[in-house]
């Protein structure tokens, strides 16, 4: 599993980092360039990728029908309508469901073979059962923002990650600001890498735009600002050398 490139986990210390948004936005373009994408969602009982991608009520099996009824995973998924090559698995709704680490290696490793990348939203907190899921994954993409707190626990998250071997790390800064950049509560970006101390992957700006169209489940615009940020991560794990994005 180690060795394959495509799983990627989307993990952070704090809650509301974004993890969800940017499983949501790098999967849209990972999809809308060609690659056949699975979003799995591991945050049991605060689903939402439903709402994100506006298939509330049509989304009929999710990770639960997996672990519970035994469920063929293919099965199970459902397909993002208007947007070829990218399928969700949603979390279950019984927030008190448990997933073990090898249950979901054993879902990954099942259907591989039909995906290009498979990324796993993972919930927050810095917890034994969250680190054994991630430490799975072939890439850990640690999300923070520019928030002091937040920086501090993605730095713990990434620090045990590094204690346990794991160094197949990358950072996304997130609900990055002009405003934000400029106030003097909040570190810049090179002290923000500096104090996390994992290469960047990407910067996401704050976004009306992103945060309206997951709200809705809405497509999201071609000129919302975030879309380059996001079509420019994903050409970055295909292998591309594509120049950072900062507005
Ligand atoms: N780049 C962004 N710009 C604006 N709002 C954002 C951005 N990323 C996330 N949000 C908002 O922050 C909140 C938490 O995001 P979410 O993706 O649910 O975080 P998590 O999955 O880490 O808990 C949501 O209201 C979401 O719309
Ligand atoms: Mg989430």
């Amino acid at each position: 599993m180690t060795n394959d490139p495509k799983l990627i986990a989307i993990t952070s210390g704090k809650g509301g980092t974004g993890k969800s948004s940017i499983s949501y936005g790098i999967g849209y373009t990972l999809a809308k360039q060609g690659n056949r994408t699975l979003i799995i969602e591991l945050d049991f009982g605060l689903r939402c990728l439903d709402i994100m991608f506006g298939m509330e009520g049509t989304v009929k099996f999710d990770l639960g029908n997996v672990l519970k009824n035994n469920m063929q995973v293919l099965d199970a998924v459902s397909r993002v309508p208007g947007v070829s090559n990218l399928e969700i698995l949603c979390a279950p709704k019984d927030p008190f469901m448990k997933v073990t680490a090898e249950q979901v290696v054993n879902i990954c490793r099942g259907v591989r073979k039909y995906y290009d990348f498979i990324i796993i939203d993972t919930g927050a907190g810095i917890s034994s059962h969250v680190f054994d899921i991630v430490e799975q994954a072939n890439l850990i993409l640690v999300v923070t923002t520019p928030d002091p707190i937040c920086i501090r626990d993605a730095t713990m998250m990434s620090d045990e990650f590094y204690q346990r071997g794991n160094k197949r790390q990358r950072l996304i800064i997130n609900k990055v600001s002009e405003e934000v950049i400029k106030s003097k509560m909040i570190q810049n970006l090179d002290e923000i890498i500096d104090a996390v101390g994992i290469q960047l992957l990407g910067v996401i700006p704050d976004d009306m735009m992103l945060k309206e169209a997951t709200g809705k489940g809405k497509k999201l615009p071609v000129e919302a600002p975030s879309l380059e940020a996001f079509d420019a991560i994903s050409k970055r794990l295909t292998g591309e050398q594509v120049p950072l994005v900062i507005k």
